[in-house]
């Protein structure tokens, strides 16, 4: 009885909270977008950032069943039952970013009038109104960037819904990023075009140069960025809330990496890092809503369209905010996990079509999955290699007598398993999340520290 009235009076006042949050969300969203009216990109990108949640999360519910009434779904497989849920729900999280990207983009820019025209369409004397002078809003010129991410996030979100739809085989889908990111690539060799890298200055008496001008191999690795970053969020998957949550947590470096670079960076990067933030900000506001019904235990599943569409955020933000390299810092965890996942990815070890860990009813735990060897051997010159990985702790072999018989599943996800032990969904997720961020914070901070003992300088701290 006394518990009963406890446990109500708890849900009276979380519904009461959540009340008044919803309440007062909107009011906070509608204050940063009108204060910030042509006074701060980055303030208004935080308003229409809560704008995106407020959304995201309205329609997420209001739309899930549909979802699953045109075949749009999934088995959940590391419940008891294996219960059906919506799948491809973050094609309503990209789809409500590219709207709210729209509804951003008056508020972004300053307006670089006419004021004289002699006629027939030529441009006469001209005066920049509301000539921000500090950099609060972009001039027209970065309109150019901003619509060609526009264009290149909604092609690959396009290529998402498609992936979802039909199961695109690999070979299908492999370039199609590389493609949707080609307006992307010609703003910046328009507009920046720098493809040179600096040498370390240990190596400048040898070489005789600062640095060396990469050409058209510095588009190539851009587009292998296009190609890598939303196929790395992709394999990194299969347990609730890790796709969006890891989405989250690159977000979130990405825009330290802008604070630190805003704060005590030369005033010429400014502009490209506030760049970036308002790229970055709208999507953690929908994949903050996507997370919260995303995470354990999911009521619904993100889909290919929520991975690709995340990797595609962050080769716009890496490749428009000039931080590329940085950026794929950023992904060392994905990088990891791709390189690792090599022998089962190119066949060498059979590669079965889940690698997510395998639940177990009984404790409701995740254990490592593990390929079946006995039925699909392995590449023969494979087999010395895989007993040496299992003497290094990075796999688990099964035997009978001498022969192999299993191995488990190379995946960052079921190596985490293999070291730590079994465990809940829900802290295995937790764990990948907060070593995911501490990694990312370790690989900025040595990149800063590495750029001034490689280079003498490093671009953060500007001194030269
Ligand atoms: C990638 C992985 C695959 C992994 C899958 C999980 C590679 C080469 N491919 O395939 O090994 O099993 O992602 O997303 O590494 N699911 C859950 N719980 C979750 C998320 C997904 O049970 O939290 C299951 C559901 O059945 C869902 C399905 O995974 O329907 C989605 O798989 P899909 O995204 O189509 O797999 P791939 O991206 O092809
Ligand atoms: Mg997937």
């Amino acid at each position: 009885m006394l518990l009963n009235s406890l446990a109500n009076l708890q849900s009276e006042k979380s519904s009461h909270v959540a009340t008044m949050f919803r309440l007062i969300l909107p009011s906070i969203a509608l204050l940063l977008i009108i204060c910030s009216n042509r006074h701060s990109a980055v303030v208004s990108a935080i308003g229409f950032s809560i704008v995106g949640y407020i959304a995201t999360d309205w329609l997420i519910p209001r739309v899930g069943q549909s979802f699953v009434k045109i075949g749009l779904y999934g088995k959940d497989q590391s419940k008891p039952g294996k219960p059906v849920i919506p799948e491809s729900v973050g094609a309503v999280s990209a789809t409500v970013y590219l709207l709210v990207m729209f509804l951003c983009i008056p508020f972004m820019f300053y307006k670089y009038m006419v004021t004289t025209t002699p006629g027939g369409g030529i441009r006469g004397a001209s005066i920049e109104e509301n000539g921000d002078l500090t950099g609060n809003l972009f001039p027209h010129g970065k309109l150019s960037e901003y619509l060609s991410s526009i264009l290149c996030l909604e092609s690959t979100a396009l290529l998402g819904i498609a992936d979802d739809l039909f199961d695109l085989r690999w070979r299908h889908k492999f370039f199609l990023p590389a493609i949707g990111a080609i307006p992307l690539l010609i703003v910046y060799y328009v507009d920046f075009g720098a493809t040179h890298v600096l040498v370390p200055t240990f190596v400048q008496p040898w070489v005789k140069m600062t640095n060396i001008d990469l050409g058209w191999m510095y588009y190539a690795y851009m587009v292998s960025m296009t190609i890598f970053c939303p196929n790395s969020i992709n394999i990194l998957a299969g347990i609730n809330g890790l796709e969006v949550g890891q989405s989250i947590v690159l977000g979130i470096l990405a825009l330290i990496n802008d604070a630190l670079y805003l704060a005590m960076g030369p005033n010429a990067s400014w502009e490209s890092h506030r760049f970036s933030a308002v790229i970055i900000l709208p999507f953690l506001g929908v994949s903050a809503a996507l997370w919260k019904w995303n995470r354990w235990p999911a009521k619904v599943f993100v889909g290919d369209t929520y991975c690709y569409f995340a990797g595609m955020v962050f080769v716009v933000v890496g490749i428009l905010g000039h931080f590329s390299k940085t950026m794929l810092l950023l992904f060392l965890p994905q990088i990891f996990n791709f390189v690792y996942s090599c022998p089962q990815l190119f066949n060498l070890v059979p590669c079965p079509r889940h690698r997510l860990p395998r639940f177990n009813d009984a404790d409701w735990l995740l254990y490592p999955s593990r390929a079946n060897l006995k039925d699909e051997p392995p590449k023969a010159f494979f087999k010395p290699i895989l007993r040496v990985l299992h003497k290094l702790k990075l796999i688990d072999l099964e035997f009978e007598g001498d022969k192999i018989v299993s191995c488990t599943n190379m995946t960052l996800i079921n190596l985490a398993l293999v070291w730590f032990g079994p465990m809940r969904e829900d802290k295995l997720c937790n764990l990948l999340l907060v070593l995911q961020f501490f990694i990312g914070i370790a690989a900025i901070l040595t990149r800063h520290a590495l750029g001034l003992l490689l280079f003498g300088h490093d671009n953060l701290w500007a001194i030269v």
